[in-house]
């Protein structure tokens, strides 16, 4: 793939980012996205270690089509083996990868994944120069970050990742203890003060006027959203509510790229959470099948799927003969438990 992320980051204007979200900024959702202004998505954090060990994660954990760029695969990852292998793979199907240094659920941080990376410095430092020794320009590598308590051990950490050759990084303005705190706009701007590549700003972007004021005072390059994004999707196209076009948008979608009943029903909760009253949104949230949701709709709004043409999925082929360390696979993703855990990892406040 071509595109290059570092260029558009570069871009004298407020660069739009969809921010990965497990569960949700899966392809459906990024599909509907970019046609409200989305300039870039991530995938939802994938486990590297599973994504190089197993077809069936890999299947199920990451689906395309062409017009899904530019895609940045954001992996959890703690060896080189891993994130290097995972990245290899992937680098056909997408135009970066991210490297998840921020999730703050206790797992992730005991098992040394996500927010547990931030104190191991050298270790981040390595599985970024080591992806990007092994994969070429434009393809990226980033890491997505939060805040350290001490902001100039943040301000170090970024550094070496400057020198190990990330293309950008993001920073989420919390640190992994703050839960709903307002983010930390100060650490943010001396980040920006002290470092040469693009940053991209997250937290608490949750309209085109905040997203707009959060690039302003920061001064990076891009603003992420989450939470913003997903109870209105059409937030970067300058819509305060999710406009109706929007619930069109994802019923044609998700009837041409299906999605699993709860994805598609738990996305339309999320959309109407701001634009139905509180009586009507019980009942709508309470609905268990496709159809009763569809229905719902068509009463309501007067709206249903439009049946369009299939978009053609990419067919990925991954290439596994450079996988070096091949480890019994522990059946991580078939064992209901870790998938539940995965699953429940961001729902409060990450
Ligand atoms: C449902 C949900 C899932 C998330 N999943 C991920 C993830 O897979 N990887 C990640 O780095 N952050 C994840 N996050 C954190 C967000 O990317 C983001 O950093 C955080 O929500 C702050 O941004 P916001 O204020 O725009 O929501 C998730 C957040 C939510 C709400």
């Amino acid at each position: 793939m071509t595109t290059d992320v570092v260029e558009i980051l570069k871009e004298p204007r407020m660069i739009k980012i969809c921010a990965p979200m497990v569960r949700y900024s899966k392809l459906q959702f990024r599909t509907l996205v970019r046609r409200y202004g989305c300039d870039i998505c991530f995938t939802p954090m994938i486990l590297a270690n599973s994504f190089v060990q197993s077809p069936k994660a890999r299947h199920n954990e990451f689906t395309t089509h062409k017009e899904d760029q530019p895609l940045i695969v954001q992996f959890a990852a703690k060896t080189v083996n891993d994130f290097v292998d995972a990245s290899e793979m992937v680098a056909p199907y997408c135009n970066g990868v991210d490297l998840n240094c921020g999730c703050p659920q206790r797992w992730a941080i005991q098992d040394g994944y996500g927010a547990g990376l931030l104190k191991k410095p050298e270790l981040v430092k390595d599985l970024i120069y080591q992806v990007r020794n092994r994969v070429s320009r434009p393809f990226t590598v980033s890491a997505k970050i939060r805040l350290l308590k001490d902001i100039r051990q943040t301000i170090e950490l970024c550094q070496t990742l400057e020198k190990a050759g990330a293309s950008f990084l993001t920073i989420h303005a919390r640190t992994p203890e703050m839960r709903n705190e307002p983010i930390d706009l100060e650490s943010l701007k001396l980040l920006r003060d002290r470092l040469q590549l693009p940053l991209v700003a997250n937290g608490d972007a949750k309209s085109l006027e905040s997203a707009q004021s959060l690039f302003t005072e920061s001064r990076c390059e891009a603003v992420m959203s989450a939470r913003g994004i997903l109870t209105n999707p059409a937030l970067f196209s300058g819509h305060s509510t999710t406009p109706l076009t929007c619930v069109q948008d994802w019923l044609d979608i998700s009837s041409t790229i299906p999605a699993e009943f709860q994805c598609f029903h738990h996305h339309l909760v999320f959309m109407l959470e701001k634009i139905l009253p509180k009586k009507d949104r019980v009942l709508f949230n309470s609905l268990q099948d496709k159809s009763s949701v569809l229905n719902f709709l068509e009463n309501y709004y007067n709206i249903k799927p439009n049946v369009s043409n299939a978009i053609e999925l990419t067919k990925c082929n991954f290439n596994t003969s450079h996988v070096r360390c091949k480890k019994k696979y522990n059946n991580c993703w078939e064992d209901d438990s870790s998938t539940d855990f995965l699953r429940s990892m961001f729902n409060a406040n990450s």
